[in-house]
Formats: structure tokens, C-alpha cells, sequence
């Protein structure tokens, strides 16, 4: 450790494999689909984009990206609904900062995406845990909820969520979106996983919903193209992208990121994130299906759904402490993430999430049989 000088927020110790980490793997990263884009970019000899940047993001990125999003969703978006920003964090944290207060109530659903619940915190928002199942959020558990409450918004990540791996219904969509119209709260949906799709099944986004005020919809580049850019965007309606717009930070520093986005926006108009999405589903397909035998073949005592996509797997180890579990698990030189990180209330002690996407077939198979050995030892 002593010699270890931290370059990337991945770090895994030499011989471990760590089934924790939720990032693309390093061989996947876009590098040389990036690097021709910044060549692209520079080529042109316009430095407009090393200054500072429009408010809402460079306006012709955001044409682009809507032509992007219009072919991929079905429908067209238009570029004066998305702000661009440093990916769904700093969304999620600008939209804490502009449309709530500390002590303001939140909905999250149980479980949910365990870095989302410490930006929340770090806002001294008060954290309500909504029911999911198989199907997403359960309508019923927020009706429930809603009698007593009035939250500011809901966090929900519908599609191949994090870390449940569920798709929220196009029923419970619907009535989702009646619901906040109802009961005046915002639905902040988290759209991270839409484009990693390994099922034939057509998913309408919460995009599609941005033209009422209740709804915003938070995407990304991490993870289709490489996270490291820090390079998202906010799509919503105009009365909610005007606070964004207007306001200190915005002033002095302008647009969130107009050097990133003017080489995204290379890539973009040469087609090549159309193929890089392509590559990275066929790869995680098969990815998934040789964690999805493993899991089957190791520990048939594992409790799960095959994911249709996104990026992880959520194990239930009936009887398990997912925390002692991980702790044992490093002798094995193998890792995990417990599930109790992903309740708001600290539940949910049983479950485990693995991500298939960080390594190779092999890796997944090896890793899987360590947490096996794991479990033998542990069970005695
Ligand atoms: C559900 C979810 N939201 C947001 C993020 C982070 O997105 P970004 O890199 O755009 O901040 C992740 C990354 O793991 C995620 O799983």
C-alpha cells in the first residue's frame, strides 16, 4: 500500500477479484473511439471550446445529442430540454442543491444505488424508503407513503436498476407519473443503464414524460462510453432547467463541461457511440450469462433474477451477513458489495451485489468459485 499512488477510484489489490466494483472494465473503456474524437476536435483549430462554456451546455452539442436520443428513444427530444452536466452525481447533487432544503423529505426505493443515498445525506435530506419487487417500485407502498408525506422527490432508478437489476413496469410508469401530478412531487429518474439493453423488450424512458414539471430524467456517458469524462446530461421541463441555468455557479464558471462535450460530440456525429453501445452488449450479454451459470452451478442456495441488462446481479443468500460474508471473502481474495449499503435503513443484510461487467468470462467464473470456497469455509 505504501507505494500506491491513487490514479483512478478503481483500485483493486493484485490477485483479488473484486465482483464489487460497478464500472465498465478497463479494456472497454472508449479509448480509441475517444482519442479520434479529440483529434477531430483539435483539427479544427477553433479554441472556442477551451473557454468558458454556455450555461446549458455548448448549444451544438446538445442538437446532437438530441438526434442521439431521438433515434435511441423513439421520440423526438428536444435539444432546449437538456442541461449538460458532470454526469448523474453531480446532477442528483445540483438538484438537491436547487430544489430542496435540509430536513426536506425524499423517497428512495429499497434498495437503491447506495452513492446516491450519501449525496442525498450530504444535503441533510431526510431519506423514506419506498418497497420494490421483481416489477420495480410497488405503487402501493408509495400511495401508502404518501398519505403522511410530502417529499420533495423521488429517486427511482427504473430501468435494470442498481442494485435490485428490476425494470419498473410500463403500467406502474404510468402510474408514477399520475401520482407525482397528484401529490405535487418531482420523480427524478436515474436512466443510467437505458441504452445497455440485452433483451428484445422496448423500454420507454422517463424522458419521455419531461414535458410535465414532475418529471426529470438524469443520463450519462460512464457508462457507454467511459466515466472518466465526467459527462451527462438532465433532461426536463423549462421551469426546471431554469434554476440550473441561473445561478452563482453558473456565473463564474459557466457550462459544465464544454472541452468534454466538444469531443464527445465528434464521436457522436461519426456514429461511433451507436457502435460502441453495440460492442458493449454483445460483451456484457455474454458476460452475464457466464455469471448467470456460475451463480447456478456454485451456490445453488443463491436466490436471483437473470438481469435483461444494466450492470449487476442481486444475490439473496438466505441466512447470510453480507457484511461478515465480505469481510471473510478477502482471505479469498475475492470481493463484493453487501447489501445492507444499498438500504436506507442499513436492511437487506442477506442480499449481495455482483457486477458482470468489470471482468472477463473467466474472471466472473473464478471469482464466483472463490465466493463458494468462501461460503464452505464459512458455513462450518
Ligand atoms: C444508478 C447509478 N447512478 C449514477 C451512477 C454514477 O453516474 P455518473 O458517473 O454519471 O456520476 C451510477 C454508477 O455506478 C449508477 O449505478
Amino acid at each position: 500500500m505504501t507505494n500506491y499512488i491513487p490514479i483512478s477510484q478503481t483500485y483493486i489489490p493484485d490477485g483479488m477479484i473484486d465482483l464489487g466494483v460497478g464500472t465498465p472494465g478497463f479494456d472497454l473503456l472508449a479509448h480509441d473511439i475517444l482519442r479520434r474524437a479529440a483529434e477531430a476536435c483539435f483539427a479544427k483549430n477553433d479554441p472556442t471550446f477551451l473557454q468558458y462554456g454556455t450555461e446549458q451546455g455548448n448549444g451544438y452539442f446538445r442538437i446532437v445529442l438530441a438526434n442521439f436520443l431521438s433515434r435511441g428513444y423513439g421520440f423526438p427530444v428536444d435539444p432546449s430540454t437538456l442541461f449538460v452536466t458532470n454526469g448523474i452525481s453531480n446532477a442528483l447533487d445540483l438538484i438537491c442543491a436547487f430544489f430542496t432544503h435540509p430536513g426536506d423529505t425524499i423517497f428512495v426505493e429499497e434498495p437503491s444505488y447506495f452513492l446516491a443515498l450519501r449525496i442525498f445525506r450530504d444535503h441533510g435530506l431526510r431519506l423514506l424508503p419506498i418497497q420494490t419487487d421483481e416489477n420495480g417500485l410497488i405503487i402501493e407502498d408509495l400511495e401508502e407513503k404518501l398519505v403522511k408525506e410530502q417529499p420533495k422527490f423521488l429517486y427511482i432508478i427504473p430501468t435494470f436498476q442498481n442494485p435490485g437489476g428490476h425494470t419498473l413496469t410500463q403500467d406502474r410508469r404510468d402510474q408514477l407519473v399520475q401520482l407525482s401530478q397528484e401529490h405535487d412531487f418531482l420523480i427524478v429518474a436515474d436512466e443510467v443503464y437505458h441504452f445497455l439493453n440485452y433483451s428484445d423488450k422496448q423500454i420507454k424512458p422517463f424522458a419521455a414524460y419531461t414535458d410535465l414539471e414532475t418529471v426529470i430524467s438524469l443520463s450519462t456517458f460512464s457508462k457507454i462510453l467511459a466515466p472518466g469524462l465526467r459527462l451527462g446530461w438532465i433532461q426536463a421541463h423549462p421551469s426546471k432547467i431554469k434554476p440550473l441555468i441561473n445561478n452563482g455557479l453558473m456565473d463564474s464558471g459557466g457550462g459544465l463541461n464544454p472541452f468534454t462535450s466538444a469531443i464527445v460530440l465528434e464521436l457522436l456525429e461519426a456514429g461511433d457511440l451507436d457502435k460502441n453501445i453495440t460492442t458493449l452488449i454483445a460483451t456484457y450479454s455474454s458476460r452475464l450469462k457466464v455469471m448467470d451459470a456460475a451463480l447456478r452451478r456454485e451456490l445453488p442456495q443463491a436466490e436471483f433474477e437473470t438481469p435483461q441488462g444494466g450492470f449487476f446481479f442481486w444475490v439473496r443468500l438466505p441466512g447470510m451477513d453480507g457484511g461478515g460474508l465480505r469481510e471473510k471473502a478477502r482471505a479469498f481474495n475475492v470481493g463484493f458489495r453487501q447489501g445492507a449499503l444499498f438500504s436506507s435503513q442499513g436492511g437487506m443484510p442477506d442480499y449481495v451485489r455482483l457486477c458482470y461487467t468489470f471482468y472477463d468470462e473467466e474472471k466472473i467464473e473464478a471469482g464466483i468459485r472463490r465466493i463458494r470456497q468462501c461460503l464452505e469455509v464459512f458455513l462450518k
